[in-house]
């Protein structure tokens, strides 16, 4: 029954959808900025004739109403809220000023996979492929002279040339050294969370930290043992997540915009506002694509088309390849996690959790307007 009504559904839904899910967004986007005038106008705008006449006429119908598509739009411009639906304007690869990627890769958002695709396309489209060798403590967070040592040593490499590292947004610019372009993948923060709370507890972590390193001792059984839900309920010092706090352990990978909002003081403090406006500012001004692991094939087209240089063929790549075979890193340690834990975790990560709605935001902007530009 179902698989035949949606037979009939005409070939542009999935347009519609996406169509469906921007103006949601932009709704909650104004909602928030607290438009409410704005919002009435939209309101008696955006009917659904609206889309479904962008359905009728995108696919082949032409006639003298305008498109669903360019009245949103128009809408959008009139509002002033969406500055720009202009791929040029959305487009920050055109401000490198070297054909070198930086991908200052967030652990546990897929990134060994996202490498490996790197690698394959670095074949593909010819340019080199560097990374950090593992370290023995990650750190992220490095001290001017480091930066520039860092950039510097980037800003060797024969271009074209991708760089990966697990590291905070590193601006080039501040040390008169040319801008890269910047790329990275976020994930869901509650999710990215309890992926790293199982990834140091899977075996074949401690183990390989221990061939690498062999006077790290071994974990404690118990430790080792502790679910997710125990060290969240129990109000375990592991799993508490307090806004403001410094915590500047080992593996303390809580916070995903610490790897965007740099290296400054005002990064550390979990869950802050100052923190977070300065990570929001970094992707708007620099990053040429924040991709978003739970959205993989929007990734893979707006990475296709605004870092074309080294992108192209990636979704093909990652369909036809990766995902054929691809169980790097899943790591079957990791039992599923309740739902009202995970509820109690998000009241913790309000920013985190708008920081990614962000960059989400930005990524279907992204693709929205690529899209306008095919079907004007
Ligand atoms: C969340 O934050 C509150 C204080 O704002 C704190 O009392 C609580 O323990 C925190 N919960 C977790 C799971 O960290
Ligand atoms: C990066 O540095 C440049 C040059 O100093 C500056 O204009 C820009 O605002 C900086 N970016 C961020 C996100 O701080
Ligand atoms: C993503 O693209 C692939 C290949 O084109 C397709 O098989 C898959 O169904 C798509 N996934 C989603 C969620 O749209
Ligand atoms: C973005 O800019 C790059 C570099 O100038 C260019 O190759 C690419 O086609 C642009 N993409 C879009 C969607 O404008």
């Amino acid at each position: 029954m179902i698989n035949h009504r949606r037979f009939h559904i005409p070939k542009r839904t999935s347009e519609l959808i996406a169509l469906m899910a921007i103006s949601t967004t932009l709704f909650l986007f104004i909602h928030t900025r607290d438009l409410s005038s704005k919002l009435k106008k939209m309101e008696v705008k955006m009917q659904p004739e609206d889309l479904v006449s962008a359905n009728q006429i995108s696919s082949g119908d032409s006639g003298p109403a305008p498109s669903g598509l360019r009245a949103m739009m128009k809408i959008l411009q009139s509002t002033g809220e969406m500055t720009s639906l202009n791929p040029y304007e959305l487009n920050n690869t055109r401000n490198a000023q070297q054909e070198v990627i930086f991908f200052n890769r967030v652990p546990k958002v897929g990134s060994q996979t996202f490498m490996e695709l790197l690698r394959r396309l670095s074949i593909r489209n010819e340019f080199g492929f560097h990374q950090d060798r593992v370290q023995r403590v990650e750190t992220i967070r490095l001290a001017p002279e480091d930066q520039l040592r860092l950039a510097a040593l980037v800003s060797g490499y024969e271009s074209p040339s991708v760089y990966i590292k697990h590291v905070c947004f590193t601006n080039f610019s501040e040390f008169g050294l040319p801008e890269p372009i910047y790329v990275n993948i976020v994930r869901d923060p509650v999710e990215r969370v309890i992926s790293w709370y199982y990834y140091i507890r899977a075996p074949w972590y401690y183990v390989e930290r221990k061939l690498a390193f062999p006077d790290i001792p071994l974990p404690d059984p118990k430790w080792l043992k502790k679910d997710f839900e125990t060290c969240v309920l129990s109000n375990d010092r592991e799993c508490k997540y307090l806004s403001g706090e410094t915590r500047e352990g080992i593996g303390d990978h809580r916070r995903q915009s610490m790897f965007f909002c740099g290296h400054a003081e005002e990064c550390t403090p979990f869950n802050t506002d100052g923190a977070l406006q300065r990570a929001k500012m970094a992707v708007e001004k620099h990053y040429a694509v924040v991709g978003v692991l739970e959205d993989l094939n929007t990734t893979l087209t707006v990475l296709e088309n605004y870092v074309p240089k080294f992108f192209q063929g990636a979704s093909e790549i990652y369909w036809d390849e990766i995902s054929k075979y691809n169980t790097i890193n899943r790591n079957t340690f990791k039992p599923q996690v309740e739902e009202k834990v995970k509820e109690i975790v998000r009241k913790n990560f309000t920013k985190e959790i708008e920081f990614y709605e962000f960059c989400k935001q930005r990524l279907h902007k992204q693709l929205y307007a690529i899209k306008l530009l095919e079907n004007p």
